[in-house]
């Protein structure tokens, strides 16, 4: 099956998008669009495109009568973009987050519905070898039952751009992805949280660019996040450093190189249980990781009438994550989930 795709904003993550369709034989890009066409006319130069360029996505669908619509534009604009692509008979990849406000994501998976067509969103970080094999340890029950997971992300970036003048650019822009994470490893989703974000000494944004979150979830399990986007030196990885505590060991991953776990051994009359073995994990993931691996997923799904795995109705609940973190902040208060959903 060829794809015919209508790519729309073409700035920073759009090259991750261009270069893998790139070597694909069973795609088509139809066009280019971005408000600002000469970031379109870019990119048609850097990726050799035969394709028209448009600053309007209506008369861009007119024109090239897409099958797929991408979506790389700006959080805010992630709502026009998405719907208007549903109502005119496409299917949507979109960059996280989902969209900028609660309201504006039910709106977009009540119109994928409506519509039968794909809202799929970006998770690039689910699709990972280690990740996947962190996830087998606790799904096997090798470390008993989960009862904490914690992460850690300590970067500091300077971007410029929109995320400088976000209210929230850490959690809004960023902790989707270690949410979304959080849900994978788990297998467990969102009750309530508690977030207090603030912007300390030696920010660049105008923003909160940090925050601490305590999520309950189901299945009587606590996730705690500690984040900052301005954090100078001895960095953690883009997927964040991971604990996991379950009732027999602890699971640990850095977020680049392999996990493992560690858990006690009994010893015949010692109860004291002081020692431990390390164990690394079988690893099962083949595919192609990051983008490539999530775009997989997303067509694979299309061409085979499924959901992928970051369906937007499964994306809602990371992204609920999300707003309910940023409506606790606001509010200084613990916030159910069912009070934003
Ligand atoms: N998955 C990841 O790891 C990852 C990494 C970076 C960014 N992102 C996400 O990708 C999206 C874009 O981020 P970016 O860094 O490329 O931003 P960017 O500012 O570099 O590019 C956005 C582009 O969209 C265009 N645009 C804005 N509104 C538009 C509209 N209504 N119609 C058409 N074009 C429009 C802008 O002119 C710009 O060229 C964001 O949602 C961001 O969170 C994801």
């Amino acid at each position: 099956m060829k794809h015919r795709i209508l790519q729309v904003g073409c700035g920073g993550i759009s090259n991750s998008w261009l270069k893998i369709f790139a070597n694909r034989k069973n795609i088509e890009i139809v066009g280019l669009v971005d408000i600002n066409k000469n970031a379109a006319y870019n990119k048609k130069n850097e990726y050799n495109l035969e394709c028209e360029i448009f600053d309007n996505l209506n008369t861009a669908i007119k024109a090239t009568i897409p099958d797929i619509v991408i979506d790389n534009t700006i959080p805010e604009a992630h709502r026009n973009v998405v719907i208007t692509a549903l109502e005119s008979g496409c299917h949507v990849f979109g960059e996280k987050p989902l969209a900028d406000t609660f309201e504006n994501a039910a709106e977009m998976v009540k119109k994928a519905n409506d519509t039968q067509k794909s809202y799929f969103v970006v998770q690039n970080r689910r699709y990972l070898k280690h990740i996947r094999a962190y996830k087998n340890i606790i799904e096997s029950g090798a470390i008993g039952d989960l009862g904490y997971l914690t992460a850690n992300f300590h970067l500091g970036p300077h971007f410029g751009g929109f995320r400088d003048a976000m209210d929230s650019p850490l959690i809004l822009d960023m902790s989707i992805h270690t949410f979304d994470q959080a849900r994978l490893i788990s297998g467990s989703d969102p009750i309530s949280v508690y977030c207090h974000e603030f912007n300390p000494p030696g920010s660049w944004y105008n923003g909160s660019a940090s925050a601490c979150c305590i999520f309950e979830m189901t299945g009587n399990m606590v996730f705690s996040y500690n984040g900052s986007w301005c954090a100078v030196g001895n960095e953690t990885s883009w997927q964040s450093e991971w604990r996991a505590m379950g009732s027999l060991g602890t699971a640990i991953w850095d977020g680049e190189n392999s996990p493992f776990y560690e858990k006690a051994i009994k010893k015949e009359g010692d109860n004291s249980r002081r020692e431990f073995e390390r164990i690394t994990p079988e690893y099962e993931y083949n595919s192609e990781e990051g983008h490539a691996g999530c775009i997989n997923d997303m067509l694979r799904a299309v061409e085979e009438n499924r959901e992928a795995e970051t369906d937007c109705k499964d994306n809602i609940k990371s992204f609920a994550m999300v707003m309910a973190a940023i409506k606790s902040s606001k509010e200084g208060r613990k916030v159910y989930m069912r009070e934003i959903c």
